[in-house]
């Protein structure tokens, strides 16, 4: 019999709302298709995300799951986050396909994100099983980092502007509103950009939903920032629950698709669907990932958005000098 199944922490949460759109279809058994998007955050560049969603509609797939970041955020008042998300959210409902949110920073960055994520979305983490293939789908910024209130101010100027004029650029903007030495400050390496943080309630209703769904072919792990990159016991206790099963685990957040090849499994960090210009590089690409699930086993492909799009093998994207930790 097919499994759809989506698993909410009773422990945590009491409410029926959670990040997602649509109902998933009932699985047909065996082979099937998703996709993942990632960040459009950062000043999206004008119109490539939608063009993201596009691809993804084109690619006809049973649901999408997003890796987070999609809306500016760093709100403090909740009601322009709310608008934010007003003009995001009837973009992923009317796709016609479930979708599957992930938390990102810029999602959940301030305390009223946190409670307008909550009032609007219900759950910050949760997982969700699709026939013969689990999702867990995390949240990597229960420990937000508080951002000095003038930069917070600052955003927030450069995020009114990007709405008043979704063409500009954010860098060009704050460059605009403070000057090149400030534009230069959000110039961040790749070591200040990551902060993960899982929260072990988190681990532990993971580790019951692996219980109870042993027999899947495959595991999913979807987190916004790539916690792998940074020494994390709290992750490092999730993958040691994973460690006897195949499993992904997908990320974000960074701008740059690059995979990390650990303990023989991979480790993908999305570049941008839409998302700010972060670091120069082959990773440096807008683009949206296609999945097909086949014998159980996934395999994907790169969907490139720019220029005359076309696709790329993921495995042009491998580090190959990575050793596992
Ligand atoms: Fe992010």
């Amino acid at each position: 019999m097919s499994i759809r199944k989506l698993f909410t922490d009773d422990n945590k949460f009491s409410t029926d709302k959670g990040p997602w759109f649509g109902e998933m279809p009932v699985p047909r058994g065996g082979d099937y298709d998703f996709a993942f998007i990632s960040d459009r955050t950062g000043g999206a560049v004008y119109g490539m995300f939608e063009k993201g969603l596009e691809a993804a509609k084109k690619l006809n797939p049973d649901f999408i799951v997003s890796i987070g970041d999609l809306v500016e955020g760093y709100w403090t008042d909740e009601a322009e986050a709310h608008e934010e998300w007003n003009r995001i959210d009837p973009l992923l409902a009317g796709l016609g396909i479930p979708v599957f949110q992930t938390v990102g920073n810029h999602d959940y960055g301030t305390e009223a994100m946190i409670r307008v994520w909550r009032e609007r979305k219900g759950v910050d983490y949760y997982a969700f099983r699709y026939d013969r293939t689990l999702f867990l789908i995390a949240n990597t910024e229960t420990a937000p980092l508080p951002l000095p209130e003038p930069a917070l101010e600052l955003i927030q100027q450069a995020n009114r502007a990007l709405i008043r004029n979704p063409q500009m650029l954010f860098n060009d903007v704050i460059r605009d509103l403070a000057g090149d030495y400030a534009a230069a400050l959000f110039k961040l390496s790749e070591d200040m950009l990551i902060h993960p943080h899982l929260s072990g309630e988190q681990i532990d209703f993971f580790e019951r939903v692996l219980a109870d769904n042993a027999d899947v072919d495959w595991t999913f792990v979807c987190m916004h920032q790539p916690a792998w990159k940074k020494p994390d016991k709290i992750f490092e206790r999730l993958e040691a629950l994973l460690m006897n099963r195949p499993y992904t685990v997908v990320a974000g957040h960074v701008h740059y698709l690059e995979v990390t090849e650990k303990l023989e499994r991979q480790y993908i960090q999305m570049g941008k669907t839409g998302g700010l210009h972060c670091f120069d590089g082959k990773g440096d690409i807008h683009h949206i990932l296609a999945v097909k699930m086949r014998g159980g086993v996934p395999h994907f492909e790169v969907i490139l958005l720019e220029g005359e799009g076309g696709t790329d093998p993921l495995d042009d994207y491998v580090i190959r000098t990575a050793q596992p930790r």
